[in-house]
């Protein structure tokens, strides 16, 4: 918390909005992001209100903006009704745009397959004509377990469509993964694909779908419904599964869209968090549409004849809020990407900006750190190489972006003339919250600039007190706003404990630490929780200590993050083992059949980077983990700390080795 501004920004530049994009820009300008701002200051009901009159299409008028009588559990437009997928297709058919091109996908091969608004509208439709013939209602649970695929899209929608609540769940979590979210989210029904192919792989799906299901309490799944991605060669139980190809056959292109009070949960997302399991993450479907739309349109500067990539996965918050929902609501045409950025090699995402003339791309802060080093060791694969001078805005979400990365972000993918929009969010606040807007908010590197309009911010210590500009402190959302999480899904003391607990005073609590500076910009300094950020996935430390504890040689187990240049935090276990201490190769074997352990039960990114072994944790007398000392040693520096309260200071010793 100590950190100074001054010490994590080493660019001092600000970088000016280009005339050109101010010009013509939605919001355009800091005098209209300012009105923008006065306006929900002034009246926050009247300019969320009028927002949603704007940008929702209604089946029944909402008389109710917000109502707090039940704080936390705020509600929005609670008595007004809409359809989520109807306001992301019918629309979109009603004005002009059937026609228009909705999704350029683009698989691992490079093979491209393109749809309109018209044809995916149907295929949606057909799928949840489909859906509905099963007996699957508004208010049932389904998981989504799929590859990016024009089809996983469409099967969110479906399930919008029917007032199926969905649940999707990341294709690279293990069967233990998707199990217990099953049973969590209490689903009747999975949608998944037999593989998904990346990087030229091809990778099971189906496989692991059966695993869970095989599994305690798996049997509350009724159906499983599979797309054929990849041959279709699995394992198959007749009276539980089916092909999605042949459910679509015979439906009808249309299917009415069931209306939903604005309340009705939209979608449940798993996410870590710093105690216990995952979170079952719970988004309403009016106020969900309505801020993912809106800062589409801002925040992206959205226009009709942009192409906009974003490159996230649907097993992730950005990609509901901008692959599926918001950016299609907003009507643009976008890109879907099967594969890796690194296949068939580095060039892959520069290659497909020049290809499909993208004009806003939208990536990770990991994505352009691995690339800015594949392009230092191949100039093949260097952004020069392509014509990217189709792109107009650039994004970076998901962890802070290092100025230097920034800065090559700017150079080199958008040629200084596209300004870097770093957007700060949480799956729980549903769209973005604190960013520049392109045509309006100076840029300084490494910060996420300022709150939108609506949003209000703080930086907050322990007692609730705002710590003042260029302080470290935890930061707060002192409103609430129409995205914001509704609840933790079947436990609402949990959902109350986590993000507004008493000493903030009434505030969202993020659980990001962060600095604001005398200009009133944020800066991001991290997490304040356990949660490790691996490539802009958040990962829980203790979810990860459970796994671990879960294998036969472990007694105990610490997991921190290890700063990194490329992934931004790299996983250190810090492992008790239960009997001798292996060395040499024994020791590394020992070391493999872990990280395999938690491929299995976590997923492959939850794979520690490094092992240490020892006979204990470093621990207090008190019993507690010492975690400051384990990041001492994970980082590869000497303890040089006092370690005179530690219980046992010799074990420091065991952990040197690392496998
Ligand atoms: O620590 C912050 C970091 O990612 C966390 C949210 O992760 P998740 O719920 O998985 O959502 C990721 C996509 C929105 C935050 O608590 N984070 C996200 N965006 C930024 C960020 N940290 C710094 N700068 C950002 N732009």
């Amino acid at each position: 918390m100590s950190t100074t501004i001054d010490s994590i920004l080493v660019e001092k530049r600000t970088f000016q909005p280009p005339q050109q994009l101010v010009d013509h820009a939605r919001v355009s300008g800091m005098d209209a992001y300012r009105a923008l701002c006065d306006e929900a200051d002034q009246d926050p009901d009247a300019f969320w209100g009028r927002l949603a009159n704007e940008n929702i299409r209604w089946h029944k008028p909402f008389t109710k903006v917000l109502n707090s009588d039940n704080a936390p559990f705020y509600t929005w437009f609670e008595d007004g009704e809409l359809n989520v997928s109807e306001n992301c297709l019918d629309v979109h058919l009603e004005n002009g745009n059937a026609d228009k091109t909705a999704l350029i996908f683009e698989a691992d091969d490079g093979t491209v397959d393109k749809v309109t608004f018209r044809e995916l509208h149907a295929r949606v439709c057909r799928i949840a004509n489909g859906i509905k013939s099963l007996g699957y209602k508004k208010g049932d649970r389904a998981v989504i377990y799929m590859p990016m695929s024009i089809e996983v899209i469409a099967t969110m929608q479906a399930c919008a469509r029917l007032g199926v609540i969905h649940s999707v769940v990341f294709g690279g979590f293990s069967f233990r993964n998707l199990h217990s979210r099953i049973v969590d989210v209490g689903a009747s029904l999975v949608i998944t694909a037999d593989y998904q192919v990346r990087g030229g792989r091809k990778i099971p799906l189906k496989d692991p779908v059966d695993q869970a299901l095989a599994e305690e309490g798996g049997d509350i799944v009724k159906k499983v419904i599979v797309y054929e991605r990849a041959g279709g060669d699995v394992a198959w139980t007749p009276e539980r599964d089916l092909w999605l190809h042949e459910l679509e056959q015979g439906q009808a292109d249309q299917c009415d869209p069931v209306p939903v009070e604005a309340e009705h949960p939209l979608f449940i997302l798993y996410t870590s968090g710093s105690t216990g399991k995952p979170k079952g993450v719970q988004h309403a479907s009016g106020g969900f549409l309505l801020w993912t739309k809106v800062t589409t349109d801002w925040v992206f500067d959205a226009k009709p004849d942009d192409v906009f990539w974003c490159t996230a996965d649907v097993g992730w918050v950005t990609g509901h809020s901008y692959i599926t929902y918001g950016s299609m609501a907003a009507g643009l045409t976008q890109i879907v990407f099967e594969g890796v950025p690194t296949y068939p090699d580095a060039g892959r995402f520069w290659q497909m900006v020049d290809r499909h003339n993208v004009t806003v791309f939208y990536t990770a802060p990991t994505a352009i750190r691995s690339l800015i080093k594949a392009s230092e060791s191949d100039s093949n694969v260097h952004p020069k190489q392509y014509d990217l001078s189709s792109l107009r805005i650039l994004g970076s979400v998901g962890e802070p972006i290092n100025p230097e990365a920034w800065v090559w972000y700017y150079t080199n993918v958008g040629g200084e003339r596209c300004p870097v929009i770093d957007t700060w969010w949480q799956t729980e606040t549903g769209a973005h919250i604190v960013t520049p807007l392109p045509g309006a908010t100076p840029l300084k590197p490494g910060s996420c600039t300022l709150p939108l309009p609506g949003i209000n911010v703080a930086v907050l210590d322990e007692a609730c007190k705002e710590v003042g500009a260029g302080r470290g402190g935890n930061l707060v959302i002192t409103r609430p706003w129409p995205s914001m999480i509704r609840n933790v899904w079947g436990d609402p003391e949990r959902f109350k404990k986590t993000y507004f607990p008493p000493e903030m005073g009434g505030a969202y609590l993020s659980g990001d630490n962060a600095q604001i500076d005398e200009d009133g910009y944020c800066w991001i300094m991290g997490r304040t929780d356990d949660v490790l950020s691996v490539s802009g996935h958040r990962l829980g430390g203790t979810e990860i200590e459970s796994a671990l504890v879960a294998h036969d040689r472990i007694a105990e187990a610490a997991v921190v993050g290890r700063p990194d240049d490329t992934t931004g935090e790299a996983i250190v276990a810090f492992i008790m083992l239960k009997g001798a201490l292996p060395q040499g190769d024994e020791a590394r074997d020992l070391a493999k059949n872990i990280r395999d352990w938690i491929t299995s039960e976590v997923g492959p990114i939850a794979k520690p980077r490094e092992i240490r072994f020892g006979n204990n944790l470093p621990k207090t007398r008190s019993g507690k983990i010492m975690r400051r000392l384990l990041r001492v040693i994970a980082e590869g520096n000497e303890v040089t700390q006092d370690v005179s309260t530690l219980e046992n200071p010799d074990v420091l010793e065991q952990f040197s080795n690392a496998y």
